[in-house]
């Protein structure tokens, strides 16, 4: 079994390239781009080759390159893709639309319809909880709900991947299911994102930005949890349906959350944080940020109906990052 698995320098894709090379063996791409930290790119990738120096085959690929990319499927009878490279962060697009068009619109295009030349037997793809956009604030997020009206361009352009992948699925009966990822947070986690940039400023004694005066809520989801999500969604196809009806269409396509159902509030994470560091924050309360969705709460109806999930604690899981953070950093 052959699983390429693309953004496999980052965050999550380093995770699942980790939990999967014990079995297979994976096909890691990515660009290695100066989004964050390179450095902390290139050891997970050393970490990835150490482990599994068979089963880990790592090409320094960007997948807006076609010709680079189709070669790789020349090489190896790659079964299942998952795409997880993109340009990811709400607050980016708002400065450099220009970096989602290339990964996230001309990228997901190309590895798409590479798949589907190569007869790949399950896709899946990133989407992210973003595509949700403003709604009311108690709204629990469902894959049947509308998704038509995005607040910022990254939702926009995850929305589109949900779009092109379904004519694909219709058109080339390729099975793809999407991942709405909700906040994903754990060890070797994101530079831009709160937990992490919350702790460095936390420890170095600095203030931390609170947007929305800390009116925000999220439904946080660690990392092991959705690594068993996908690794076991890898193996549930969706089907083609019988029928058509007014919620779903007959192509084998799913969009599916990727979260817990149990939202927090930013204060009470911070407050979560400080705990585990032993150290209060110096809080910084700034206004709203354009495009920042207020609330996140994921319906998990449809993800229980296909497997089993047991969320780690907020507690439990910040506590893992903050280890591995001051290890990682000698501190
Ligand atoms: N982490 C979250 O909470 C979260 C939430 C919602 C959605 N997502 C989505 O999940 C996916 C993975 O997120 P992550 O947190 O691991 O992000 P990440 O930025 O850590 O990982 C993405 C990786 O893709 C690589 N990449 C970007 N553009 C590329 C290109 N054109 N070619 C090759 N490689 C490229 C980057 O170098 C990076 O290593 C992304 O698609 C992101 O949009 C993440």
């Amino acid at each position: 079994m052959k699983i390429l698995i693309t953004g496999c320098a980052g965050f999550i894709g380093f995770h699942l390239s980790k939990f999967l090379s014990k079995k297979y063996t994976v096909l890691g791409i990515d660009n290695i781009n100066n989004y964050y930290s390179t450095s902390l790119k290139y050891s997970r990738i050393n970490f990835l080759k150490k482990i599994s120096p068979k089963n880990f085959i790592f090409y320094k690929i960007d997948i807006s390159n076609f010709s680079k990319l189709e070669k790789v499927f020349k090489s190896h009878k790659v079964d299942i893709v998952v795409n997880l490279a993109a340009q990811a962060g709400v607050r980016y697009s708002l400065i450099h639309p220009d970096k989602y068009v290339k990964s996230n619109l001309n990228g997901f295009f190309n590895i798409l319809e590479i798949s589907r030349k190569n007869n790949v037997k399950h896709f899946l793809y990133a989407s992210t909880s973003s595509v949700y956009g403003k709604r009311k604030i108690n709204d629990k997020l469902s894959e049947n709900d509308r998704v038509d009206f995005p607040i910022q361009f990254y939702a926009a352009t995850k929305k589109s991947n949900e779009l092109i992948a379904h004519s694909y699925s219709s058109l080339f009966k390729i099975p793809t299911t999407g991942l709405r990822f909700f906040t994903v947070y754990g060890p070797w986690g994101r530079p831009d994102m709160s937990l992490f940039k919350f702790t460095k400023n936390i420890l170095e004694n600095k203030k931390i930005d609170i947007f929305n005066r800390g009116n925000h809520v999220r439904d946080f989801t660690y990392i092991d949890d959705v690594i068993k999500m996908v690794s076991k969604l890898i193996f549930k196809k969706p089907k083609i349906h019988k029928k058509i009806t007014t919620k779903k269409s007959d192509a084998p396509f799913r969009v599916i959350n990727i979260g817990n159902d149990k939202p927090v509030g930013l204060l009470k994470f911070i407050q979560i944080l400080e705990n585990t560091l032993g150290k209060k924050a110096k809080k910084n309360f700034l206004s709203l940020q354009k495009g920042d969705v207020i609330k996140t709460q994921c319906d998990t109806t449809e993800l229980k109906k296909l497997i089993k999930i047991k969320p780690t604690s907020l507690e439990k899981g910040t506590e893992n990052f903050v280890k591995w953070y001051k290890d990682y950093y000698k501190i």
